[in-house]
């Protein structure tokens, strides 16, 4: 038997054992989504991914032992790679973790005769399961990968499925095309772009990671309320790639660290996702943190920045707990995160199912706790926008940064 023919037969049991796999994670979840996972090969969408090893990528196609179910694992799988303006080689797309897909594709509670949009093509495989459920003349779906978008048209063709494609920035949405019933974005945008507003259909929803910051967000299901936005954080948190402005590698920023100005102590752990929500109510102040990591010795050194140039080291626990903190630049980017922290303890420390957003006509986003009325954001008395200049926020949090000699830290769980 030839590879190609072991492959031909050998797919079907593996993509119903991940229709399986899927089913666990999400007990409840629209069956008619686990067909779509089981009835679409993802190795045909996937013929070759990307893998790190030992700090190089390496490709792993058909030809290498494993392949076949390294695609069918419940697992992201990235697909394209560019070098960044430094060289380095950065991902700029990726198949996302099939139970994550289906989790936001359940929660937008999509029907037979919905239209979708879909922000971020990718590989396809997301809209060869809509196109699967829907039919393709239900789908569009539009990436900014040029390339990209041509593999998936051809990939997606071979199925027998035609949706409507397109190359451009996925923040213009798909002009032309009408209003939308869904529209699910897979790459995170730090504000909900006019456009998917103007849209969306009455009664419509949208979803997507609302990120204002680096791993500062999670996603967000927006209801269409009149001419606003309305609706609250999915309760597990997932983490997209930030939109890009262009077909290139993101840039990425970097702020050498001057003398330490301040130095002071905490017990507040510096990790992101050790504790999201707070470090998400932190970027609401101004700059964003947009450049995280770690450096000394054995990377022991957690060190944060923001695009303004603040910076802060901060050293592992003593034996009391306490952890020695180092601040430079014209902002205290540690002391907002602590200030942000004591809210989020103080609040009852919310999950993200407590948080919502609301986006007005006008273009203003505001955040929430529990109730559209009851505002969050510093300074927040009752109705609070988020401060600061949305977009020059939104171009820094497009931009995400690293300081120094850092070791890149990706939270578990990022598609
Ligand atoms: C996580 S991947 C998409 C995964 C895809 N849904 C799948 O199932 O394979 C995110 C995608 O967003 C795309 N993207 C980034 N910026 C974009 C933009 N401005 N407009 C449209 N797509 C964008 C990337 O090129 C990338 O393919």
């Amino acid at each position: 038997m030839t590879q190609t023919d072991e492959v031909a037969t050998s797919w079907q049991p593996r993509a119903d054992a991940l229709a399986a796999a899927v089913a666990a994670a999400l007990p409840s979840v629209d069956l008619a989504w686990l067909a779509a996972v089981a009835a679409v090969p993802r190795h045909v969408l996937v013929p070759r991914f990307h893998e790190q090893r030992r700090g190089a990528w390496i490709s792993v196609d058909r030809d290498d032992p494993g392949w076949l179910d390294a695609v069918y694992r419940d697992a992201p799988l990235v697909t394209a790679l560019m070098p960044g303006p430094n060289g380095r080689q950065e991902v700029v797309s990726s198949s996302t973790k099939p139970a994550l897909m289906v989790r936001m594709l359940d929660a937008l509670a999509i029907t037979e005769e919905h239209r979708v949009l879909e922000i971020g093509t990718g590989t396809g495989l997301n809209a060869g399961w809509l196109c699967h459920r829907l039919g393709s003349h239900a789908v569009s779906s539009v990436d900014i990968g040029a390339e990209l978008v041509d593999l998936a048209r051809a990939r997606l063709a071979t199925l027998g499925y035609r949706p409507d494609l397109a190359a451009l920035d996925g923040r213009r949405g798909r002009p032309g095309h009408g209003r939308f019933d869904r529209i699910i974005a897979t790459c995170s945008v730090p504000e909900v772009p006019r456009d998917w507003h103007q849209q969306l259909a009455d009664d419509g929803r949208l979803l997507v990671d609302y990120k204002i910051g680096l791993h500062a967000g999670s996603l967000v299901l927006l209801h269409r309320r009149g001419d606003r936005l309305e609706g609250r954080f999915l309760p597990k948190w997932a983490g997209f790639m930030p939109v890009r402005d262009a077909d290139t590698a993101p840039a990425r920023s970097s702020h050498p660290p001057g003398p330490a100005r301040r130095e002071s102590h905490t017990r507040v752990d510096p990790d992101p996702w050790a504790a999201l929500v707070p470090w998400f109510l932190a970027q609401l102040a101004d700059p964003p943190i947009t450049g995280f990591g770690r450096c000394g010795p054995d990377l022991e050194i957690t060190r944060i920045s923001a695009a303004d140039g603040s910076w802060a080291e901060i050293d592992p626990a003593d034996s009391n707990g306490d952890r020695p903190v180092r601040e430079g630049g014209p902002r205290r980017v540690w002391a907002a995160f602590e200030v942000a922290h004591q809210q989020w303890v103080a609040w009852g420390r919310p999950g993200w199912e407590r948080l919502g957003l609301t986006v007005t006509a006008a273009g203003e986003h505001l955040l929430w706790l529990d109730t559209p009325t009851a505002a969050i954001g510093p300074g927040a008395t009752t109705a609070a926008v988020v401060p600061g200049a949305r977009s020059a926020r939104a171009e820094r949090a497009s931009r995400p940064g690293r300081t120094g000699p850092i070791s890149p830290a990706t939270p578990p769980g990022s598609a």
